[in-house]
């Protein structure tokens, strides 16, 4: 394999760390490295961990998606803060991690309120020092007809899955662009591909798509990497009597993940795996299954072919 050769003060500072490089300043770059996306000491000859020392905040870190991938980053060698509202589950994954070694702090923290958000990332930069990513995970579904939702049920959704990401990414976007890290997106197949029965969400996920698509544009150029992930239904415990309380009148299949849809449920550890390789690759966009990605071109050439596919998988 052809390595080409830089010296490491040229490189970004992420890449520049390399605790295996034995002092020579040579490192090989990720595009001609064997493994793709791991920056690879040539002259010590061992693959640098990616994400070694570097600070990962993940919203919505209490539970689901946001604690797994809390626990995948920490296991991969980054520190790791936890942000959300119930601080006793908060404290109980941080525990977690803790004790496996890894570097955590867990803020409470309300993703609505301007002034916690401002908190979060000013707790991470005077513990940790740095900010290398930001996962937007805190986010809910709903149910209901979207003829029966009212503006102030679109609202206080859009606040929560929306509005709130703007904060935060406004809030952490000048510590990530120092360096050059992650912003990612936790948005749905839902906002890819609208459902029945769950009101405002598809709503709330489209404006997120659009949204991370415009950081995308005007922020890459300055080395940002920008993710929108885009997963069909997690797998939970309390699946089925999650949203008992709102589906009354629905189908019964509305109560289900997803409303129902027709995909195996995703393990929240094997999706947070796929977004870590998904920022090492730096790439732009993750659907995952990944499967899914020739139903929605189908839908995206056709609007009657793709409502046809989403009546018969819904
Ligand atoms: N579950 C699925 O099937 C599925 C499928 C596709 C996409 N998604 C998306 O994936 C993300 C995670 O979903 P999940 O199912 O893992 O969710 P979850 O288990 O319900 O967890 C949501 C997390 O967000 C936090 N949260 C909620 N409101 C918050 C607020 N105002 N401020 C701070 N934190 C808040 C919750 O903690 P507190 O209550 O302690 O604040 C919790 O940690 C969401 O954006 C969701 O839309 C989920």
């Amino acid at each position: 394999m052809f390595f080409k050769t830089v010296r490491a003060s040229a490189l970004s500072p992420g890449m520049a760390a390399n605790p295996y490089c034995d002092g020579n300043d040579v490192v090989g770059l990720p595009w001609v490295c064997p493994t793709a996306h791991r920056p690879t000491c040539i002259l010590a000859g061992v693959p640098m961990p990616y994400w070694t020392d570097k600070v990962a905040l993940i919203t919505g870190g209490s539970g689901g998606l946001g604690s797994a991938l809390g626990e995948a980053f920490a296991a991969a060698g980054a520190k790791v803060v936890l942000a959300a509202r119930n601080t006793e589950r908060l404290d109980s994954i941080a525990a977690g991690i803790r004790q496996a070694g890894r570097g955590v702090l867990a803020v409470p923290a309300d993703v609505t309120q301007q002034a916690d958000v401002e908190n979060l990332v000013r707790r991470t930069i005077d513990e940790f020092g740095r900010l290398d990513v930001l996962v937007n995970a805190a986010g809910r579904s709903a149910r209901g007809q979207v003829i029966d939702t009212t503006p102030e049920e679109f609202a206080e959704l859009l606040e929560l899955n929306f509005i709130a990401v703007v904060r935060c990414v406004r809030a952490a976007v000048p510590h990530l662009l120092k360096t050059h890290g992650h912003l990612v997106n936790i948005s749905s197949l839902a906002g890819k591909a609208a459902v029945r029965y769950v009101g405002a969400y598809p709503a709330t996920k489209f404006a997120l798509g659009a949204y991370t698509q415009q950081l995308r544009l005007e922020l890459s150029p300055g080395g940002l990497h920008v993710l929108l992930v885009s997963p069909g239904p997690i797998a939970r415990p309390d699946a089925t009597e999650r949203y008992a309380d709102q589906s009354a009148g629905l189908p019964e299949r509305a109560r289900k993940p997803g409303a129902g849809v027709k995909f195996r449920a995703i393990r929240p550890e094997d999706l947070s795996h796929a977004i870590l390789r998904a920022c090492e690759r730096r790439r732009p966009e993750l659907v995952y299954p990944p499967a899914v990605r020739f139903l929605l071109a189908l839908g995206a050439l056709s609007p009657r072919l793709g409502d046809w596919i989403v009546r018969r998988l819904t």
